[in-house]
């Protein structure tokens, strides 16, 4: 992967507002691809505090630990899936945090490396794992699922309207040869697609390339654990900020925090998600669909 901190965190400002970091707290960023939002936090929580950063991607961790060399001795690095939260804070010996921050989804620099296999653009593997020690690949989805299970997943993680087609298409596709590419693949879903390429608002392929994605690396399992842990891994008064890139992130968060406040153990500080403006937008298009909820434990 190529070194790179051109990655803008999203929503920073109001990150940074809401879990309001102060000098020797400690605070978990739960996704801290390019440290962004860490080095962000950092300069506010030493002298004393500590950042706990986790990614399940290896490769990373070691960009994010470059980047924050400046700050060595205030931060821990941790290469695990973040659903293991309570595991990793008590392993660590920290009762509980006192902000604790999720950024959704995969980075710009695990987006832009061809290698990677997540890029429609960019040519390369069919992989899409953000933790290459594990096993399942997109390509042993793609090639091995049956028609319907393949069709499901691209509705329920997708919300692609085509699905069937699509489905259909790639299975007969494949029994001539393996789709081992992500131009191979994006080149398929084309041609399944009823109408021209020009005719669709973003790349007839995105849909399809998140539903895969979503499934290969059980996107959403891991953020309903790692949400169901908040009450006893967050401090009375401390706060979690998530940013969610698509409804079916953000339905999770929204309907967890609504339990929660129900319960009694959270107050919700976003009524309604927090959206980039429109200056963010601009300079940095991956904020356009990003969603900010943030809730303070009681
Ligand atoms: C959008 S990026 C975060 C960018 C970061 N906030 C910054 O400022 O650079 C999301 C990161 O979270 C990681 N990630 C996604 N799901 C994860 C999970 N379940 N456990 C641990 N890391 C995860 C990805 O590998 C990726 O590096």
């Amino acid at each position: 992967m190529e070194k790179s901190y051109s990655h803008n965190p999203v929503l920073s400002s109001e990150v940074i507002d809401f879990l309001n970091p102060a000098p020797g707290q400690t605070i978990v960023d739960a996704t801290i691809g390019g440290a962004g939002h860490s080095e962000q936090i950092l300069q506010r929580i030493i002298p004393g505090g500590m950042l706990i950063g986790i990614d399940r991607d290896e490769e990373t961790l070691r960009l994010a630990s470059e980047r924050l060399r400046p700050f060595e001795g205030s931060f821990k690095l941790i290469n695990k899936n973040f659903k293991y939260l309570k595991e990793i804070l008590k392993d660590l010996g920290v009762n509980k945090a006192n902000g604790i921050i999720f950024d959704l989804g995969i980075s710009s620099i695990q987006m832009e490396a061809w290698q990677r296999g997540f890029s429609i653009k960019n040519d390369g593997p069919l992989d899409m794992r953000m933790d290459r020690s594990q096993t399942l690949t997109a390509k042993d989805l793609i090639n091995r699922l049956r028609e319907t299970e393949l069709s499901d997943i691209i509705r329920d993680f997708g919300e692609e309207r085509f699905h069937r087609r699509i489905a259909k298409r790639i299975v007969e596709e494949r029994r001539h040869k393996e789709i081992s590419t992500t131009a191979e693949l994006s080149d398929v879903i084309l041609r399944s697609l009823p109408y021209s390429h020009n005719k669709y608002k973003i790349h007839p392929a995105t849909r399809t390339f998140q539903a895969i994605r979503i499934k290969v690396n059980d996107e959403l399992g891991s953020i309903q654990e790692a949400l169901n842990a908040l009450p006893e891994t967050l401090e009375k008064g401390g706060r979690c900020c998530i940013i969610s890139f698509h409804s079916l992130e953000d339905r999770i968060a929204k309907n967890t925090f609504k339990e929660f406040k129900a319960r009694g153990l959270f107050n919700i500080l976003t009524k309604k998600p927090v959206a980039a403006k429109e200056v963010e937008v601009i300079s940095n298009p991956r904020s356009r669909s990003a969603k900010l909820r943030a809730v303070e434990r009681m």
